[in-house]
């Protein structure tokens, strides 16, 4: 069976007819999209920025909370994914349990900081975390050292700018180095003679940035990525739920769309969603 969705797609009872959702506040989720399509290249993805919201680091928890469950209703019942990639550690942090409690049959994936790999890598024993100012607040931020990095020194930092530099870097392609320089400075620390050896890029614009922080920084760091396991763990939860069901061909033309709830996305915006082989709806 077949059918036109509003999105002008076409929709038919296989598994790959069924978009992928992916959801940041801005463009960050953008780098977990990019590994997500090299490693599912046959599926369509449906990109949500929610840039009328933006920037997620800076609300309240109560309202930002309310914000994403009420507009996920919505998501879910015009688009109908398959499965959603909250790619966005601001919004995972504060509500990933929500939504599952709030739309049981629907799976999401999360993405949170990668404390664990980054504890499990640390030579020094002293790790940074840098992330928006809202996912340096949580709780579950804290629980996730208390339960796997308790042998280490982690440095919360929280940015209130980077993600904003992010975004006009991806549009212009224009970052001010000394603005990157200042918001990375205090991830890195040196005590007892030890000095900080990894940082956790735990915001999803930050990887946007890296190279720019490489050059910045005071001394060579890991930078840890997470959206190559972000998108793994998008494979193996599709490969579950669709065990035994039968594969859509490849569709010809990929018509994978982004969505800005802002509803005003502008040229240079227009002109990188291209570029992410993305039509703005
Ligand atoms: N990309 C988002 C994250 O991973 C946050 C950016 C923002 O809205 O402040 O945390």
């Amino acid at each position: 069976m077949t059918d036109t969705s509003p999105l002008g797609c076409v929709v038919s009872d296989g598994v790959a007819a069924q978009p992928v959702l992916m959801f940041d506040s801005g463009i960050g989720g953008l780098t977990v999209l990019r590994e997500a399509r090299v490693l599912m290249p046959g599926r369509r993805f449906v990109y949500v920025a929610d840039d009328a919201a933006f920037p997620y680091g800076a609300w309240e928890e109560p309202a930002l909370k309310d914000h994403i469950l009420s507009l996920f209703a919505g998501l879910l019942e015009r688009y109908r994914p398959s499965i959603s990639v909250i790619a966005c550690n601001t919004a995972s942090t504060l509500v990933i349990d929500a939504l599952r409690q709030a739309f049981p049959g629907h799976p999401f994936v999360g993405t949170v900081p990668a404390i664990k790999p980054a504890a499990e890598r640390t030579r020094s024993g002293i790790v940074s975390v840098l992330a928006t100012p809202g996912t340096v607040r949580r709780q579950y931020t804290r629980d996730l050292i208390e339960t796997w990095a308790r042998k280490c020194h982690v440095r919360l930092v929280g940015s209130d700018r980077l993600a904003g530099l992010a975004e006009a870097y991806m549009r212009d392609g224009f970052v001010d180095e000394e603005a990157v320089r200042a918001e990375i400075a205090p991830c890195f620390i040196e005590r007892d003679g030890a000095s900080t050896d990894i940082v956790v890029l735990a915001c999803t614009h930050y990887p946007f940035l890296v190279n720019r922080m490489r050059k910045t920084a005071p001394w060579p760091v890991d930078w840890i990525d997470p959206a190559e396991a972000i998108a793994r763990r998008a494979v193996s939860l599709l490969d579950g739920l669709e065990a035994g069901r039968a594969h859509e061909a490849l569709p010809g033309e990929r018509n994978d769309v982004a969505v800005f709830t802002s509803g005003k996305a502008g040229f240079a915006t227009r002109r990188l969603m291209q570029g992410f082989g993305l039509t703005v709806t």
